[in-house]
């Protein structure tokens, strides 16, 4: 954090952008303050995870056939604890359940949101002591669709903001409204998410690519040619198996982060409308590209079902392109 600039929390940051829109009437605010408010529960019960004994599994799967970890279910309820309780909240749709959860439909009322979240991402690097994130979307409820649910399934580029939270050696906040991304670290000692970082810019290229290389013989061919090609042109590797931090490290160091087709997950594994479209508006507010296949930007993926799934390409415009033009000559 500067030291010459005021000392800006969350709450105060959310709070002067609300002032940009005069119709606003603090409703979506209030939303954000309940996924600040989760992080610092949710940080707290990761660090505290080994000596409460909720590491490990469930012994369940959840609805996309994994095995869900005992801290995916705690901070899923966290999650709706919190967020259930907000007045502008309509509906709340998680990787952990099966169907939205319905909070309110009523026709009349003021502004409503829809949040969708990974409640805890990279869960199986918690028993290692590995970075885990929080991943948000909000939307705005369209109280025309038929069925309530069918308000979810808007395109990214509908989004009204996204953010991550890493639970790493600190606990950082990273969120956009669409108007460049903002970086928060929280302070313990205060017990407050402070703003060290406005407005983000990706660095445009750097040697460094980040996918898990092990199903390398069951992606596409355009993206063994692209590993071929970075291995004689000196790229370094970096995954570290947890979507938000191997996202974090590329939106502060640059580099690309994917996940490919492979024959076990034809369409990729990472879900498009809770991990890749807030990743993908964070991302392109910070000067990045986002695609699912040449050409296919991520934000305009239409949805047909909430834990869809699709390939993904993020990362610096530069390190994109070059993925992008490998898989072309491919064809
Ligand atoms: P989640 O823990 O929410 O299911 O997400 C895990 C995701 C993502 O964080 C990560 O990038 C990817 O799965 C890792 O998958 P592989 O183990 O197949 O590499
Ligand atoms: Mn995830
Ligand atoms: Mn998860």
């Amino acid at each position: 954090m500067r030291t010459d600039e005021p000392i800006m929390t969350l709450q105060a940051h959310i709070l002067e952008q609300q002032a940009h829109y005069p119709e606003a009437v603090g409703t979506f605010s209030w939303i954000l303050s309940a996924l600040s408010i989760s992080a610092k529960v949710i940080a707290d019960k990761v660090r505290r995870a080994r000596l409460e004994n909720v590491l490990g599994a469930v012994g369940a799967e959840n609805v996309q056939g994994e095995q869900q970890q005992k801290l995916d279910v705690i901070a899923n309820e966290v999650l709706l604890r919190t967020l259930g309780r907000r007045e502008g909240v309509a509906i709340v749709a998680s990787e952990e359940n099966e169907e939205p959860v319905i909070i309110r439909n009523d026709t009349q009322g003021e502004r409503r949101y829809c949040v969708l979240f990974d409640p805890l991402d990279g869960s199986s690097n918690l028993d290692v002591c590995g970075g885990v994130g929080t991943i948000f979307s909000i939307l705005r409820h369209d109280r025309r669709a038929a069925r309530p649910q069918d308000s979810l399934l808007q395109p990214g580029s509908q989004q009204v903001a996204a953010g991550y939270v890493l639970y790493g050696p600190s606990t950082v906040f990273v969120l956009t409204i669409g108007q460049g991304v903002d970086m928060f670290v929280l302070d313990p000692a205060i017990g407050a998410f402070l703003r060290v970082e406005r407005n983000i810019r990706i660095p445009a290229a750097s040697k460094s690519y980040s996918l898990n290389e092990g199903n390398r013989p069951t992606f596409p061919e355009g993206y063994q040619r692209y590993l071929d090609w970075a291995q004689k042109s000196g790229y370094s590797a970096r995954y570290a198996g947890a979507m938000v931090a191997d996202v974090h490290r590329i939106l502060l160091k640059g580099g690309v982060f994917m996940y490919p087709p492979t024959r076990k997950a034809p369409d990729g594994k990472l879900r498009l409308m809770y991990e890749a479209n807030p990743m993908a508006m964070i991302v392109e507010n910070a000067g990045g590209k986002a695609l699912a296949a040449p050409g296919q930007r991520i934000l305009d993926v239409r949805p047909e079902g909430i834990h869809q799934r699709t390939p993904l390409i993020l990362g610096s415009p530069d390190e994109v392109d070059h993925v992008v033009a490998r898989l072309a000559e491919a064809g």
